[in-house]
């Protein structure tokens, strides 16, 4: 596919996977929003790493430490300026979103929730924003509370403005974009409305950061979680952005090495920002591995993948719309909605249905992804679901209908 926002035949070509068969067929690989596919530069960086300056970090004087260090810190600039931190202090690398949101609500929320708080989240969350705030919760007597979403997708803005309102609102945790449904949260209007009310937000941008451009200092808010590996990097790597004055108030959340500056027999100085949170030997060869998955991100334009993924999103539903027995869940409009498309054919159980799709080669992902909050409320066990990234192509699109429509004959739909 030439024509569109990205030549998705120059990028297809760094990609060694996206050659192999799958059941004889060409892989169509649509499962994006579980993980992405590594270019090469990813691959070789790492390669590069521990063929030629394997060292820990922080730590030795000699050269290949030093440029294990300048290697690792290259990334956090390159995160810094991907979202537009205004520093590197603030940027934490974890394992992946989750243990980001963990951090958070071990630190954060031990410190700030108490008994009668109440913590703000929504029906479309992923489990990794709900789990960690109902221990959280548990743990202190709080409440948790959600912000209802509708048959089209669409969280009620008026019901979320009320709860911003409720004076024992202490936080609202929030995805930009919905794993299942695709939805694209209008998370600016919400930083606004809770910040009118002194509360903090959190914005898990597992789903947007990889997709569109994100930029933390004007959505202004407290903050940010996505992983690495969503967006063309290693798996293993995760990222926090917290705004200084919060991060510079937390306690640490994992203990030990490279998180002081001394340590005495009963006391210990913490390390500088943003160290005093990256206890322990880090994931050092992902990290670097990530600082090239940020490269090609850039080089293509973030503004261009939104814009690609719009394309095919657009394509795929005008297709899919047509198909006998189908149902989409989640916005139909594009201008509202992520490269992700849920669906159900007929009766079709979604695990037989990626079954069958596997047959021709398609990689979707079938089952409750982990929203199984979302899924009750749709009163579903389970969705079938395609997600798009920059290596897609409408010819693959194509190649997915006529799956579909193969898949509805053979359930005589
Ligand atoms: N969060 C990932 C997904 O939606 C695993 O598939």
């Amino acid at each position: 596919m030439q024509r569109g926002a990205l030549n998705v035949n120059r990028i297809r070509k760094d990609f060694p996977i996206l050659c192999r068969k799958i059941k004889d067929r060409p892989l169509v690989y649509f499962d994006n929003a579980a993980t992405t596919q590594k270019p090469l530069s990813v691959i070789d960086a790492i390669r590069d790493y521990y063929m030629n300056y394997n060292s820990n970090i922080h730590r030795a004087v000699h050269q290949m430490a030093e440029e294990a260090t300048q290697a690792y810190e290259t990334t956090r600039q390159k995160v810094a300026n991907l979202i537009n931190s205004p520093s590197t202090d603030e940027i934490i690398f974890t394992r992946n979103a989750t243990e980001a949101i963990n951090l958070v609500s071990h630190t954060w929320g031990h410190d700030n929730i108490r008994k009668n708080d109440r913590i703000l989240i929504t029906e479309l969350e992923h489990h990794s924003n709900i789990v960690p705030w109902q221990i959280l919760c548990k743990q202190s007597r709080a409440s948790l509370d959600y912000v209802d979403v509708d048959k089209g997708g669409y969280l009620d803005m008026d019901q979320c403005e009320k709860a911003l309102h409720n004076k024992n609102t202490k936080l609202i945790s929030i995805s930009e974009v919905s794993n299942v449904l695709g939805t694209i949260v209008p998370i600016k209007k919400i930083v606004k409305m809770a910040h009118d009310q002194n509360i903090p937000v959190l914005v898990d941008a597992a789903q947007s950061v990889p997709h569109m451009p994100v930029d933390v200092q004007a959505l202004d808010c407290d903050f940010m979680v996505f992983s690495a590996h969503k967006m063309l990097g290693p798996t293993g790597v995760g990222v926090l952005y917290v705004k200084k004055d919060i991060l510079e108030k937390l306690e640490p959340f994992i203990s030990g090495g490279d998180m002081i500056k001394e340590v005495h027999k009963y006391d210990t100085i913490y390390n500088d920002l943003p160290y005093k949170f990256e206890a322990g030997t880090p994931n050092i060869a992902d990290v670097i591995g990530f600082s090239a998955a940020i490269d090609y991100l850039s080089h293509l334009g973030m503004d261009k993948i939104r814009d690609h993924e719009i394309e095919l999103t657009r394509y795929a539903m005008d297709a899919m719309k047509d198909i006998k027995g189908i149902t989409l869940y989640g916005p139909l409009d594009t201008k509202n909605k992520g490269g992700v498309i849920s669906f159900n054919l007929g009766d079709i159980h979604p695990h037989d249905l990626a079954t069958i799709l596997n047959d021709h080669g398609i990689a979707i992902r079938s089952g409750h992804h982990c929203a199984q909050v979302l899924m009750e409320k749709f009163d579903l066990s389970a969705t079938s679901r395609a997600s798009f990234y920059i290596y897609n192509t409408v010819e693959e699109v194509d190649i997915f209908i006529n799956a579909l429509n193969d898949a509805r004959r053979l359930f005589g739909i």
